[in-house]
């Protein structure tokens, strides 16, 4: 278990966290979002002692990280870096070796990594001659190589073709069935709905909304209806109690209290009721409201 607790971080006068607070379980997928600029890469350096905190501590199981964790923590910072004249499999079997591999160790890892990035047919190519997604591909080879404990990832999907994307979903999901604790940060947000079991918000360098997604998303869809009626007359909804967006045949109904029985009433005197359902709302519509 990976926790973060109350970091401070100043540059000069300009404060990048303000007391941010989180924690990644073992096998637990968890997806940091916050516009640009709201502190993510920042909580990721200090999490990995690139940086200082002012303030705050990083915890693993209960006590301070030490350099030898990290060690054996995947990392793919923001500043991607990689020899350029390096080639692909070289370059992973290099960083494998780095992180404590063996030759024959490092160069099944590199071989299996690879293949399911699938960059074999570039093994024997330098990096500079690589497109800019498959390049990232390495960067994420380069990251996993060692077979990480915890996994730190900052933007690790950001350039990558959909098949791509596929691609590295499943290899972090198996990751996270191993055990592994996994922290992403993205700005694709279906992407993080759909992949992550545990999100946090970032918004100027405080937390503004954490959970599971799915706990995110009834809680902040509570009491909202999405109502459809066929063959209404037009402005049917504006008599419904509650906020009401009415958009042709569909009404979007919010702050309902109790469970909605009296909207159906009035909806089915309006006309054909097509669907009548509580709306829960998604990862970007729950980011909107949140960073607002
Ligand atoms: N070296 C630095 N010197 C001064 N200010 C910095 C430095 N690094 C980051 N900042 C500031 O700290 C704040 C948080 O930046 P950070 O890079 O953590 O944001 P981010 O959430 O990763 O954004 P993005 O989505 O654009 O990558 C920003 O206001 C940024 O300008
Ligand atoms: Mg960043």
């Amino acid at each position: 278990m990976i926790e973060i607790n109350d970091l401070h971080k100043r540059y000069g006068d300009k404060t990048a966290l303000d007391g941010v607070t989180f924690s990644v379980r073992p096998g637990e997928m968890f997806g940091f979002v916050g516009a640009n600029g709201a502190g993510k890469t920042t909580t990721m350096r200090i999490l990995m002692g690139v940086l200082t905190a002012d303030s705050g501590s990083v915890l693993r199981d209960g006590r301070p990280l030490t350099f030898e964790d990290r060690r054996r923590f995947g990392y793919m910072p923001e500043e991607r870096g990689l020899y350029q004249k390096m080639r692909v499999a070289e370059q992973v079997e290099y960083f494998g070796r780095l992180s404590g591999l063996t030759a024959s160790g490092a160069k099944k890892a590199t071989g299996d990594l690879l293949e399911q990035l699938s960059l074999t047919e570039r093994a024997n190519d330098t990096v500079d001659a690589l497109s800019l997604g498959n390049q990232q591909r390495v960067q994420l080879a380069v990251a996993l190589v060692h077979t990480p404990e915890v996994l730190v990832l900052d933007e690790p999907f950001s350039g990558l073709d959909p098949l791509a994307v596929d691609a590295l979903a499943g290899v972090l999901a198996a990751r996270c069935e191993a055990g592994v604790p996994v922290l992403f940060s993205s700005h694709q947000l279906d992407l993080v709905e759909r992949l992550c079991h545990s999100v946090g918000i970032i918004s100027a360098g405080r937390m503004v909304a954490s959970g599971t997604v799915d706990d995110l998303r009834d809680r902040e869809g509570r009491g909202r209806l999405r109502v459809v009626v066929r063959g209404a007359s037009p402005g049917w909804a504006a008599s419904l109690p509650g906020e009401v967006v009415e958009n042709g045949d569909e009404a979007l109904v919010s702050d309902v209290d109790g469970d909605g029985q009296d909207i159906l009433h009035l909806a089915v005197k309006a006309g054909k009721v097509e669907h009548f359902g509580w709306q829960r709302p998604t990862l970007t519509e729950i980011f909107r409201e949140a960073v607002a």
